[in-house]
């Protein structure tokens, strides 16, 4: 594992580095999953940092991952995005994937919105459908508070309802008002890099999966010991392994994600503005209703 044996990767360091370039701190942390890009169009007064100029900062290598944090508003709400989201199949080690969320509450973020790239298992989640996962599964064989306690963390957090229910509802008023179809579905995730098995597959199905990926549990685990409320989407880029004739290609995942992001930045967008709305107050709330 990349980070083991050296230094942990210190959040409090990286935020102090970050916060001498925003005016604003974040209320929201966004992590843009493969492909899924198309959100970081949507930041208003954009700053961009690439990870290389922050001291400390571990980097990304996977392809569809710059790897630079992006600060700004969307729809009135202060944001922090993600670009180049840090995998465990990278070699790195749960403290680096979690990382950046740490950095996110160090600098006052409360709200993970956390988007990725899927298999899809159940039967109706096919290619460009886009799904909010309400449940997950934990199989990455990991987990990012394994050690010591860090300081602002739960040694024990519940996880029996990882995904804010309210924000849940939220986004699914806003997917209706916009015409974006929006499942809700149950992520397993798997370590990676290979793709599962057609029998790993029928497993993940028997054990209550709908969708497959390699990503985002870390981060939502990490959140909810922070406190911070969650809501995750999926951009399902394939049938999971087994359930079409196509052998699966990390281009491919690329390819669906690209063209079906657009909804996905649409949709995130519109929760930014519907959260900023609402914390405007009842007269603003008013005064913006459309
Ligand atoms: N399996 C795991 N991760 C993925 C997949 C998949 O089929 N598609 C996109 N990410």
């Amino acid at each position: 594992m990349v980070n083991r044996g050296g230094e942990a990767p210190e959040p409090e360091r990286i935020a102090e580095q970050l916060s001498g370039r925003i005016a604003m701190q974040p209320d929201v942390f966004i992590v843009l999953g493969s492909g899924l890009g198309a959100i970081e169009q949507s930041v208003e007064d954009a700053v961009s940092v690439p990870f290389q100029a922050i001291r400390g900062m571990p980097r990304p290598s996977v392809k569809g991952h710059a790897g630079r944090f992006v600060m700004g508003s969307i729809g009135g709400v202060s944001v922090l995005l993600q670009s180049g989201r840090f995998h465990a199949y990278e070699g790195h080690g749960m403290d680096t994937v979690a990382l950046p969320v740490r950095v996110a509450a160090c600098l006052g973020a409360s709200t993970l919105v956390a988007t990725n790239a899927a298999g899809g298992i159940r039967e109706d989640l096919g290619p460009g459908r886009l799904v909010r996962i309400e449940d997950h599964l934990n199989l990455m064989l990991g987990n990012p508070l394994a050690g010591s306690v860090v300081e602002g963390e739960a040694r024990f957090p519940d996880m029996s309802e990882p995904y804010d229910r309210a924000l849940g509802v939220l986004a699914a008023n806003v997917a209706e008002r916009l015409g974006i179809s929006l499942d809700r579905g149950v992520y397993a995730a798997v370590l990676g890099p290979s793709y599962e098995t057609a029998a790993e597959v029928r497993m993940l199905a028997r054990l209550g999966a709908d969708l497959v990926g390699m990503s985002t549990v870390p981060e939502v685990i990490t959140a909810r010991a922070r406190g911070m409320r969650c809501l995750a989407f999926s951009m399902v880029t394939n049938r999971a392994a087994g359930l079409s004739d196509a052998p699966l290609s990390h281009d491919d995942v690329l390819e669906v994600g690209a063209r079906a992001g657009g909804r996905l930045a649409d949709l995130v967008s519109g929760v930014m503005a519907e959260l900023g709305r609402i914390s405007a107050g009842p007269d603003d709330h008013e005064g913006r209703a459309k």
